[in-house]
């Protein structure tokens, strides 16, 4: 049986092996090899020379990650400590590889105090473009702290690593291989094929839908036709939901008084709108029409390891991505934050994008369609979120404040004059 610190983990699966396992262990070669004092977790790449290899460990200590041919000469190595993480080529004597920082770990490369649930770290092997590249929690770009860039002669020795040996100090180190490795990460905006340009495409700004992880794609179609509006319900819905919640005695003020508990959450409240049912592959029900009246935002949290898209139906909102979740340490966030505006779309997969905050900070309640669903590959379909409050690291079952149909009744209510909208 998991342990329920397990489901938050992306990498995590079930040594029973009653959950599905992952490509890697399908296919890699795992065993115990006795070459050295106490037991190494070894495996072999997916493809030769090039993969992402993603440990995850409660060690203070030294985590060693080293790729070769054949266990013999030359090696790739990666040692990591709490004040640093190395490359090296072994090649008889251990030459250290220049390493540049990505951006600063604001903390230990190995955590002081373990957390319950252990820390992913994570070494990608480029064979293509001859870098190595160090990261953190997620395996994405974003989360890159070290890199190691190589050239056409200095690499050529990365093109036949084959063979992975784990080291933490545990007797079972846990990991995972991923066949390709960490590159440029997707954008995180979306948008359909026939909306994007050579410039868009060159400068990376956007990303169309057929790029994202297939539960993405999945609900990026459900979502992305012109009827998919408020103003398909009639035309003053918008206006209306702003007046309501931002009203003493209307209706979705009322909603978000009867939700908020204390005072110190009024800025933090905001409301879900149910869509529909949930159909035992999302968090929760899929589809949800979230308000967020000015000023008010949510915590800072991940979404189950689901997938999911989100369209700003009305006004706007500011996403800002953030590396990981721990008690006890402020998240780090990845690059400046994005403004959503009406009608863009954004993602996030069950490694990218996975923790985020999203405030209102306009004068106008913005209105958010979320979707969501677990990835084929999720046995575990965690059915909470995890967030932080005052620095502790708390769960959410995600909920519904009112369901759509009525709350559009409510709505119309509260708008005698409304004018039809798109809907026959
Ligand atoms: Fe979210």
């Amino acid at each position: 049986m998991a342990d329920p610190i397990h489901f938050a983990d992306p990498f995590w699966e079930d040594p029973s092996g009653r959950s599905a396992p992952k490509k890697s262990f399908e296919h890699g070669r795992i065993s115990f090899a006795a070459l050295s004092s106490r037991p190494i977790h070894t495996a072999d790449l997916d493809i030769v020379g090039q993969g992402t290899i993603a440990v995850k460990s409660k060690t203070t200590k030294t985590i060693e990650i080293t790729v070769s041919t054949h266990y013999s000469d030359p090696m790739l190595i990666l040692r990591i400590t709490q004040k640093d993480a190395v490359f090296y080529k072994k090649s008889g004597d251990e030459e250290v590889l220049t390493s540049k920082a990505v951006k600063n770990e604001g903390s230990l490369y190995i955590e002081e105090v373990a957390p319950d649930d252990g820390t992913v770290y994570w070494l990608s092997i480029d064979r293509s473009n001859r870098i190595l590249r160090y990261g953190k929690y997620y395996t994405w770009n974003a989360l890159t702290l070290r890199e190691v860039e190589l050239n056409a002669n200095s690499g050529k020795w990365l093109e036949n690593l084959t063979n992975v040996q784990v080291k933490d100090g545990s007797e079972a180190p846990f990991f995972t291989i991923k066949p390709l490795p960490v590159t440029m990460d997707i954008p995180p905006i979306v948008v359909g094929n026939e909306a994007v340009s050579l410039r868009q495409l060159d400068l990376a700004a956007v990303t169309i839908w057929a790029n994202l992880p297939e539960a993405c794609r999945k609900l990026y179609h459900n979502i992305a036709g012109p009827k998919i509006a408020l103003e398909a319900e009639f035309k003053e819905l918008a206006d209306t939901i702003h007046e309501s919640v931002m009203t003493e005695g209307r209706f979705a003020y009322k909603l978000l008084r009867k939700k908020c508990k204390t005072p110190q959450d009024w800025p933090n409240t905001y409301l879900r709108i149910t869509i529909g049912s949930a159909q035992g592959n999302s968090p929760g029900i899929p589809y949800v029409m979230e308000i967020w009246p000015p000023g008010h935002k949510s915590p800072i949290h991940d979404h189950g390891n689901a997938c999911a898209v989100i369209r700003v139906l009305s006004g706007s909102i500011r996403c800002t991505w953030y590396d990981t979740l721990v008690t006890g340490r402020t998240p780090h966030s990845l690059g400046p934050p994005l403004e959503l505006k009406k009608d863009m779309v954004t993602w996030l997969g069950d490694n990218q994008y996975q923790i985020h905050e999203l405030e209102n900070k306009s004068d106008r309640t913005c209105v958010t369609l979320q979707c969501y669903a677990f990835s084929k590959d999720d046995k575990i379909h965690k059915e909470q979120f995890d967030f932080l409050k005052n620095g502790q690291r708390m769960g959410f079952t995600p909920d519904s404040d009112y369901t759509f149909a009525k709350f559009c009744e409510e709505m119309e209510k509260e708008c005698p004059q409304k004018t039809p909208g798109l809907l026959p």
